[in-house]
């Protein structure tokens, strides 16, 4: 730890006069703060060079020149080179308010007047210690953020107006500790955002870990999240860290969240709302401290009546929810999309394209991308594979005419809809007909009579 010695303040105080320094000391010193001396111009910008101020509280008069001023004058444009965000507060004699408004003028922040009031002084010292604390810390995160913006952020290209509000959103939320569950069809950016709210996030210097709840089997999972200890189970053959673990201090990606099972759903709750967790096997409760970010492409609140998501993991998961519209939804970003899309595949596969025939970027704007942003990113990169000219023609995109699935809503009658509805459930619950029934709101028999109606 810092002792306070070494984070207090520390104040260059100069004047020619010994009584004047000495009655600044003692009372600086008194308030806690380190204090350095200088007699003279040369020595103040000596001890400018050789250590960093908080503050200058420096006389305009010195006894080569006691009437003007002009030599303390000449030294506040020298500081300003030196340092600019450096407060200078100047002191001048009785009456001499228009040296004091010159030396504001060339940059000193503030003024005092011989004699001066201790509790004035004070104040005006505390005054711009803060303010220069704050314009620096204001300059520091600038210039993380531009680091951030070079190296960790990740693409993400919004400029549709379908975005705006999402955008405002994660500019918002990205740098609180607040959980966010992001939600949004296949391939609509949704780790995009979870990366790009890490990036923003205070904890971006720590990890971010990911932990994919779609991809493993239900009895890896609970030691995947949790870890476990040697013996745990028969293929436990030495301790293992889990997510939330390595997570600790930093911030948890669960993807897929709807895919957890319900019986480890109430372990997670547990754990998120309490901090606390322990490896499959042991007994020990550890602490951890981390922000969980979630996704999913399920409709969770579907899952929640349908009694396969706990509500109560839900309303800690989702304290923002984040909605990533459909791609048609977005059409002004398919042509920015599409156009970086091919910058990168150009550049990975060192064909030289300059861009898109106008007829295969209609194309582009027309279809319907139901695998949506990442649909558009393959389709791009194959083009871009078979692309012979110097632009990417219609051709190269090999995109078929809509299929059914995938018509606009606004396109469909009634009965497309109702067809696409009984296909998505079906195809839901593997074919299942008394899920799907259930999901649809009909009967069995009323399912299989639609079923035979749209030769299903
Ligand atoms: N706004 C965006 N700008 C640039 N690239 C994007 C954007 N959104 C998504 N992508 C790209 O599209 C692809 C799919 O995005 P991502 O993996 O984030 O989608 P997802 O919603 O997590 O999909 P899934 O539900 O299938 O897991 C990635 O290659 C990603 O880089
Ligand atoms: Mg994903």
């Amino acid at each position: 730890m810092k002792s306070f010695a070494d984070s207090a303040p520390r104040i260059l105080i100069a004047d020619d006069q010994a009584d004047v320094l000495e009655a600044l000391r003692l009372l600086l010193k008194g308030e806690g703060y380190q204090i350095e001396s200088a007699t003279s111009p040369a020595g103040i910008i000596s001890a400018l060079e050789s250590r960093d101020f908080d503050v200058v509280l420096m006389d305009l008069n010195y006894t080569r020149d006691t009437t003007s001023g002009q030599e303390g004058l000449d030294l506040l444009s020298r500081i300003q080179t030196i340092d600019s965000i450096l407060p200078v507060i100047v002191m001048t004699a009785w009456g001499t308010v228009g040296l004091a408004v010159e030396a504001m003028r060339r940059g000193a922040r503030d003024f005092i007047q011989k004699p001066w009031e201790n509790e004035r002084l004070l104040s005006i010292v505390k005054t711009q210690i803060d303010l220069s604390n704050a314009i620096r810390r204001g300059l520091r995160l600038e210039a993380e953020n531009r680091l951030l913006r070079a190296d960790g952020r990740p693409v993400m290209i919004a400029e549709s107006a379908a975005m705006r509000p999402v955008m405002d959103l994660i500019a918002r939320v990205g740098p609180s500790d607040a959980n966010v569950l992001i939600t949004g069809d296949h391939g609509t950016g949704k780790e995009v955002v979870a990366r790009t709210l890490y990036a923003l996030s205070p904890r971006s210097g720590r990890p971010l870990v990911t932990v994919n709840a779609g991809g493993l089997p239900e009895g890896v999972f609970e030691s995947e999240l949790f870890g476990h200890v040697k013996g745990a189970f028969t293929d436990a053959k030495s301790d293992r860290v889990g997510r939330f673990e390595l997570a600790d201090g930093g911030t948890l990606f669960l993807d897929e969240i709807a895919n957890v099972p319900m019986n480890l759903q109430a372990k997670l709750l547990r754990a998120l709302e309490t901090g606390e967790l322990e490896r499959v096997g042991s007994s020990t409760t550890r602490r951890v401290d981390v922000r969980i970010i979630s996704a999913t492409n399920a409709d969770v609140q579907t899952e929640v009546s349908a009694g396969r998501f706990r509500e109560d993991l839900l309303f800690r998961l989702n304290t923002i929810e984040i909605h990533l519209p459909p791609l048609h939804e977005r059409k002004e970003d398919i042509s920015i999309l599409a156009h970086h899309f091919l910058r990168q595949s150009a550049q990975r596969y060192r064909k030289h394209l300059e861009g898109f025939e106008p007829v295969a970027l209609q194309v582009l704007l027309d279809h319907p991308w139901p695998g949506n942003i990442r649909e558009l990113d393959h389709s791009v990169e194959r083009a871009v594979l078979l692309a012979e000219g110097p632009q990417v023609r219609a051709s190269d995109l090999g995109l078929r005419p809509a299929r059914e699935g995938s018509l606009r809503l606004d396109e469909m009658s009634i009965e497309d809809v109702e067809r696409v509805l009984i296909q998505k459930a079906l195809a839901r619950f593997g074919g299942n007909v008394s899920h799907a029934s259930k999901t649809l709101g009909l009967s069995r028999s009323a399912l299989y009579r639609r079923l035979q109606k749209y030769s299903l």
